[in-house]
């Protein structure tokens, strides 16, 4: 039987717990997941793509069926570059429908054989983002058993109070 790879996209600054449980569930319906950092030169992300890249592979390092990657441009040619018509996202709160809507709506004008497929985000990891967890952090604010512990500790060193002030 022909082995099914479903995409996991997106910018991953940095890798939550909330992704972790999508890559965890994605598992039980695809035989192996690409973790598909987009870089963007034009975004300015707190991590470099190669901490992204080291913090993703540290926090998946027990899964094998697991492939930790980077793409720019369209999403949907590198998916037909990786053998797979899926791409999978996590859907939280309504807020993120409309979003999630309209790309999944464009990809599917750019490649009719791509799927989006959505699962629903466990409730724990509902109300929490990359965004709101960095911003917890720069403040100083415990975000441990929000993300991995590779993270946490990447977090903390970004935002250490600098030695001369
Ligand atoms: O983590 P994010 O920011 O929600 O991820 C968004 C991402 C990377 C999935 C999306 O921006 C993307 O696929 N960009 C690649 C460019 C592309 O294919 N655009 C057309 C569809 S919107």
């Amino acid at each position: 039987m022909s082995q099914k790879t479903a995409i996991y996209p997106g910018f991953f600054d940095p890798i939550t717990n909330g992704h972790l449980s999508i890559v965890n569930r994605g598992l039980q319906i695809f035989d192996n997941l690409v973790i598909a950092i987009l870089n963007n030169p034009q975004k300015a992300p707190l991590f470099s793509i190669n901490e992204r890249i080291f913090m993703i592979k540290e926090a998946v390092k027990d899964k094998l069926n697991v492939e930790v990657d980077t793409f720019d441009g369209l999403l949907v040619d590198y998916a037909v570059k990786k053998n797979s018509n899926v791409i999978l996202r996590g859907l939280r709160a309504l807020s993120d429908f409309e979003y999630e809507f309209q790309m999944a709506l464009m990809n599917r004008k750019l490649d009719r054989n791509i799927q989006s497929l959505f699962l629903m985000t466990d409730y724990k990891w509902f109300y929490t983002s990359s965004t709101i967890i960095k911003e917890a952090a720069s403040f100083g604010g415990d975000v441990s058993g929000l993300v991995p512990e590779v993270v946490n500790c990447k977090l903390k060193e970004k935002f250490a109070p600098s030695k001369n002030t």
